[in-house]
Formats: C-alpha cells, sequence, structure tokens
C-alpha cells in the first residue's frame, strides 16, 4: 500500500479547493457586505450550505480514512518534522470542525437558520461581530490559512528537498508498490 484510498484522495483534493474558496473568496466577500443590504441573505445562505457540505465531506473522508489501509508515516528524514506533520494533519481535521462548529454557533446565536431556510423575515442584527463565535470564527479561519501554507512547505519540501514525490500518495494509481 503506497498511497491513500482512492475515495479519500478525491475527498482531499475536493474538500482542499472548497475549504480555500471559502477562506479567500467566499467568507471575506460575506464579510464585506452589510447586513443590511439585501443581497445578505443569499450569500449568507449560499455559505452555510458550503461550509455544512466542507463539514459533511470531511466526516466523510475521515470514516473513509478510519476504514481504509494508508500508507506508511512519511519519512522527512528527520524525527522532529515527521511529529509535525503528523500533528499537522491532526490539527488541520480539528481546525475544519472547529470552522463549521463556529459558523453554526454565530448562525445559532444570531437565529440565522429560520431566516435562511424557514422562511421568516425577521431582520438579521445589525452586524455578528459582537457574537464571540464569530470572533473565533475569523481567527480559525486565519490559522487554517496558515496551517495549509505550512502543509503546502511541507509538500515542497518533499518534492524538492528529498525528491520522494510524496504528492503520489495522495494521487491517482496502481495500489501496489
Ligand atoms: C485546505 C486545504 C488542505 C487540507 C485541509 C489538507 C489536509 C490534509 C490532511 C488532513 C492530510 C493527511 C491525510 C489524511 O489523513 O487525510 C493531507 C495529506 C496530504 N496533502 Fe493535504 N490538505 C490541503 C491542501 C493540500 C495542498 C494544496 C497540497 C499540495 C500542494 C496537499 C498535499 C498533500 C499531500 C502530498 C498529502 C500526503 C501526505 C502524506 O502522505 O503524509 N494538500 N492533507
Ligand atoms: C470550513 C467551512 C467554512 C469556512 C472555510 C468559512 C470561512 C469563512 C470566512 C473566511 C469568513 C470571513 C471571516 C472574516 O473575514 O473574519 C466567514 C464568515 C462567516 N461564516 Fe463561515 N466558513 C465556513 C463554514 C461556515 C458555516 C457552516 C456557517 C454557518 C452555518 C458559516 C457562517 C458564517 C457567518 C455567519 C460569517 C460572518 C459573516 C459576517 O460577518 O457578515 N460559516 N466564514
Amino acid at each position: 500500500m503506497n498511497r491513500y484510498h482512492p475515495l479519500l484522495v478525491t475527498l482531499h483534493w475536493l474538500v482542499a479547493i472548497m475549504i480555500l474558496i471559502s477562506l479567500v473568496v467566499g467568507g471575506p466577500m460575506l464579510a464585506d457586505i452589510k447586513n443590511s443590504d439585501p443581497q445578505k441573505i443569499s450569500v449568507l445562505t449560499g455559505h452555510m450550505i458550503w461550509g455544512m457540505c466542507i463539514g459533511g465531506l470531511m466526516l466523510a473522508r475521515l470514516a473513509i480514512r478510519v476504514f481504509t489501509r494508508k500508507p506508511p508515516n512519511a519519512d522527512a528524514g528527520h524525527s522532529t518534522l515527521d511529529f509535525g506533520a503528523r500533528v499537522t494533519h491532526a490539527a488541520l481535521y480539528l481546525l475544519v470542525f472547529a470552522m463549521v462548529a463556529s459558523g453554526l454557533g454565530i448562525a445559532f446565536s444570531a437565529d440565522i437558520i429560520a431566516v435562511a431556510f424557514g422562511g421568516s423575515d425577521a431582520p438579521l442584527p445589525a452586524s455578528f461581530n459582537d457574537i464571540s463565535a464569530r470572533t473565533a470564527h475569523g481567527i480559525i479561519a486565519t490559522l487554517i490559512l496558515l496551517l495549509v501554507a505550512l502543509h503546502v512547505l511541507g509538500w515542497a519540501y518533499h518534492q524538492f528537498v528529498r525528491k520522494d514525490r510524496l504528492i503520489s500518495r495522495m494521487w491517482f494509481g496502481r495500489k501496489a508498490g
């Protein structure tokens, strides 16, 4: 077994693209629209559906990871780097779940669910800024971006320094090796 299960590979890249879109485009665009703007509810509803899909796909990914065989831990040539990679991977799962949970936290605290999905025409609060889940959502977004940057640096180290084509473990191909 020298690569991850094809389903896990598919979900890795699908979820990575979806997360990066919300972190870099969707989320910041949503935060720039004032709550009094009539467009806000539809953009907010789209962001919430997108974010909950990320949560569902990430849960599916975790389940598939538990129930499929995976390649042995990668060797970066130093035990500290190998440990760092394991911590980064676990932290990525944790922070993505924390991002979805804090998003839901804002939605419940501000009663947005009924407005977005229940047909309620109650107005949105003037802003979400005084909700603590909103503060957490912003901080976690920055932490995920930093961790993804570290993750990509790890890949670059394997690709260009170790030259071991680590990326092929997270791509499709023959199982045996
Ligand atoms: C939001 C973006 C991303 C997230 C959340 C993410 C998350 C993860 C996680 C949690 C793993 C560990 C495998 C597992 O348990 O599922 C992993 C593995 C991997 N990722 Fe990412 N990833 C992201 C983006 C990227 C990008 C942009 C690259 C490439 C430049 C990349 C390359 C890899 C590679 C090569 C592995 C295999 C590492 C190994 O076998 O030890 N990832 N990723
Ligand atoms: C992994 C999934 C998610 C990502 C990557 C994400 C990303 C973001 C980002 C980057 C922001 C702007 C942060 C800032 O500028 O400080 C944001 C704002 C927000 N997100 Fe998410 N989000 C996710 C899931 C969710 C979910 C599941 C919900 C609700 C069910 C949600 C509700 C919100 C709300 C209400 C705001 C505040 C908008 C405002 O201040 O006007 N998010 N999100």
